[in-house]
């Protein structure tokens, strides 16, 4: 019938927590993705980005300012620095207390969780750090056990074709996930077998979804937060779903 392979797709579908679930929780923080692993997530989305220590942290944008009651310049300030700053209370006084959260301490929280929970990992700022922040995730991976790609419990994502190129190199084993914003058709990198289109970009032009599968890529779409997006990513076989409101979207592809 017309409706077998949207009841399967949505069976089957995969939700990734965008930043934590952090559309009622401060984003990158660990309550947002202890939230997130409670509310039946598969993974964990995160930003990441050097210190001037070398220390990989979660934090989307290139300064702390909307995201603490700190200023400056992530890559410019050391660990210690950052831990001086409250990353919770501008969601809300219930929240003061967050600090920032290290790539490895959500690593851990991961590993720790009582059911197997992934991590989609993208690698922010890829021109500035040269390559170093590649290396530090790789490193980490590794040292964890991870890099290999072998459970497909890791996937990197970029915008940038080149941090993803270099990744490769480093570990060819890892998922990659080629993310875009406006391109139509975006270029195909040899190693990714994973696109990342917006929403926005789905909902425009809903017709992409076919033409990436037809080429081979499995699709992931991102930041799908209404009920009618949902339906729409079901409908057009979207493999994962990656959203702020992982709980909603859970219950909803249930529901189908
Ligand atoms: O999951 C991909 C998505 O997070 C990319 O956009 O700006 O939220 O990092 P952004
Ligand atoms: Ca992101």
């Amino acid at each position: 019938t017309a409706t077998t392979p949207s009841l399967r797709t949505a069976r089957t579908t995969r939700v990734v927590a965008h930043r934590g679930a952090s559309h009622e929780h401060p984003e990158h923080t660990l309550e947002a993705y202890r939230k997130a692993i409670a509310d039946g997530a598969d993974a964990l989305e995160c930003d990441v980005r050097l210190t001037r220590d070398g220390r990989l942290v979660c934090v989307h944008d290139r300064t702390v300012e909307r995201t603490s009651d700190g200023r400056g310049v992530v890559s410019a300030m050391t660990y210690e620095e950052l831990c001086a700053f409250d990353f919770g209370g501008w969601k809300g006084e219930e929240h003061r207390g967050a600090r920032v959260l290290l790539f490895e301490d959500l690593l851990k929280e991961a590993l720790a969780a009582d059911r197997p929970v992934g991590l989609a990992v993208e690698t922010k700022h890829p021109t500035r750090a040269g390559g170093r922040l590649e290396a530090e995730l790789v490193r980490l991976l590794k040292e964890y056990g991870l890099a290999d790609g072998a459970d497909g419990r890791v996937e990197v994502m970029s915008f940038s074709r080149n941090a993803l190129t270099r990744l490769h190199r480093l570990a060819p084993g890892l998922p990659a996930v080629y993310l875009v914003e406006r391109a139509v058709r975006p270029p195909r990198p040899p190693f990714a077998g994973h696109a990342g289109p917006g929403i926005d970009l789905v909902r425009r032009d809903p017709g992409l979804v076919g033409r990436l599968r037809a080429k081979g890529l499995r699709v992931r779409v991102w930041t799908v937060d209404e009920p009618e997006d949902v339906e729409l990513c079901v409908r057009l076989g979207v493999e994962t779903i990656i959203t702020n409101r992982p709980r909603q979207v859970r219950e909803q592809l249930e529901a189908m």
